[in-house]
């Protein structure tokens, strides 16, 4: 094997279209999927991939040191892509402690565990930390997040994550750990837990559910399809400079209101159902405390420098997106039951 590579979090939503793009396109790497499969991690994800000779799976909860040096010994890691974290902001309302283990201090073991297995040979290592653009906080109507923009996280999420950023940037200042990071805009896509807007909108929509619009609507994200992100981790991860930060985002920025009747739309369509109908089920609920008004990214950087740039247009997105979310009703139906009713009712009923 070329190299041997880690990828955290590969049974998530981003993580699985990376292992998929990595086991894929380079046979000789040996890719290692270290996910502790939290209610968000989902083999079913990638089980087109999951015999393949140059991949492993390794049920690993990164909060554990002890796990997480074990890993290190097992495999010589050349590279880490470190994806694993709790994702969800209105989850990090309501318990933000494991956001604090798992997105913190996970990421210390990581990060020590790197550090003492390269310490002789740091030459060729990389460890790539994948972040949010919430660590920049929230923008008014102008303005775009550039790498420099100051820190102003405000969510536990996005704290959390900002925090994690700090620690993998200080480790390469005082350690010479050899880092990369990026931040990146709102991802949307196939295998996406139905807790976020645009799954949980699609199956509301297919179940003649309400669908939860919070506050007015009117707060605006920056929406880039899974695999051009997944691309541009690929560049990064092979070609990005150590020590910098590269800005990811779909220049497509939507108000939550009109994506959610654009979305209304095009299930109309699916659904054979008359244009209109879906749209009847949206419904105003209390907003999210602390809610970001906007996110939107310059990813000019990672465009002129690496020449990345996102590919389907978001009505050509949305439209695959819902396509998949329509086909793949057993992989939905397995999640809605069971811990995720309890969280619906939980975080839904009477807001
Ligand atoms: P996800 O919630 O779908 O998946 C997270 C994965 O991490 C799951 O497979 C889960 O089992 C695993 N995990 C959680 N805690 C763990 C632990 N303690 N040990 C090992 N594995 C653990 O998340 P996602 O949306 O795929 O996000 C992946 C990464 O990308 C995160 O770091 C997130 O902050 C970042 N990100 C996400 C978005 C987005 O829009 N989803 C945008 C920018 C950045
Ligand atoms: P989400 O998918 O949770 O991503 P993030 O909070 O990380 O941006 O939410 C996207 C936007 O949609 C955000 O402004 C909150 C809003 N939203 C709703 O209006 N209703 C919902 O039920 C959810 C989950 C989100």
């Amino acid at each position: 094997m070329k190299r041997i590579i880690l990828i955290t979090g590969g049974a998530g939503f981003i993580g699985s279209h990376v292992v998929r793009r990595f086991v894929t396109r380079y046979p000789d790497y040996l890719v290692v999927n270290a996910d502790k499969l939290t209610y968000a991690g989902n083999l079913e994800n990638i089980t087109d991939i999951e015999s393949n000779q140059n991949y492993r799976f390794e049920k690993t909860d990164i909060v554990n040191k002890q796990a997480v040096l074990d890993l290190f010994s097992k495999y010589s890691f050349d590279g880490v892509i470190h994806l694993a974290a709790e994702s969800h902001v209105d989850r990090s309302i309501t318990g933000p402690d494991e956001f604090v283990f798992t997105n913190i201090i996970g990421t210390v073991n990581l990060l020590n565990a790197a550090r003492s297995s390269w310490k002789e040979h740091p030459e060729g290592k990389v460890f790539y930390h994948i972040s949010t653009d919430e660590v920049y906080g929230s923008l008014g109507k102008e303005g775009l997040f550039t790498e420099e923009t100051a820190y102003d996280p405000r969510s536990p999420y996005s704290a959390s994550k900002a925090s994690s950023d700090h620690l993998v940037r200080a480790y390469h200042h005082t350690f010479g750990l050899p880092v990369v990071i990026s931040n990146c805009s709102n991802n949307y896509g196939p295998n996406q837990f139905p807790e976020k807007l645009i799954p949980l909108a699609i199956n509301n929509i297919k179940n003649n559910k309400p669908i939860p619009v919070y506050g007015k609507g009117e707060n605006i994200r920056d929406w880039l399809y899974v695999e051009d992100h997944s691309a541009a981790i690929d560049l990064i991860f092979h070609k990005g400079k150590v020590g910098d930060t590269y800005n990811i985002g779909g220049n497509n920025e939507w108000k939550n209101i009109d994506l959610i009747r654009i979305l209304c739309s095009i299930m109309d369509k699916k659904l054979n159902r008359q244009n209109g109908t879906s749209e009847k089920l949206i419904t105003y609920v209390k907003d999210r405390p602390g809610h970001d008004m906007r996110y939107a990214i310059d990813s000019s950087k990672l465009q002129n420098e690496l020449g990345w740039s996102p590919i389907p247009e978001f009505s050509e997105g949305l439209e695959k997106t819902v396509d998949w979310y329509l086909s793949n009703t057993t992989w939905l139906e397995r999640i809605l039951s069971g811990e995720y009713e309890k969280y619906y009712d939980m975080m839904y009923s009477g807001r």
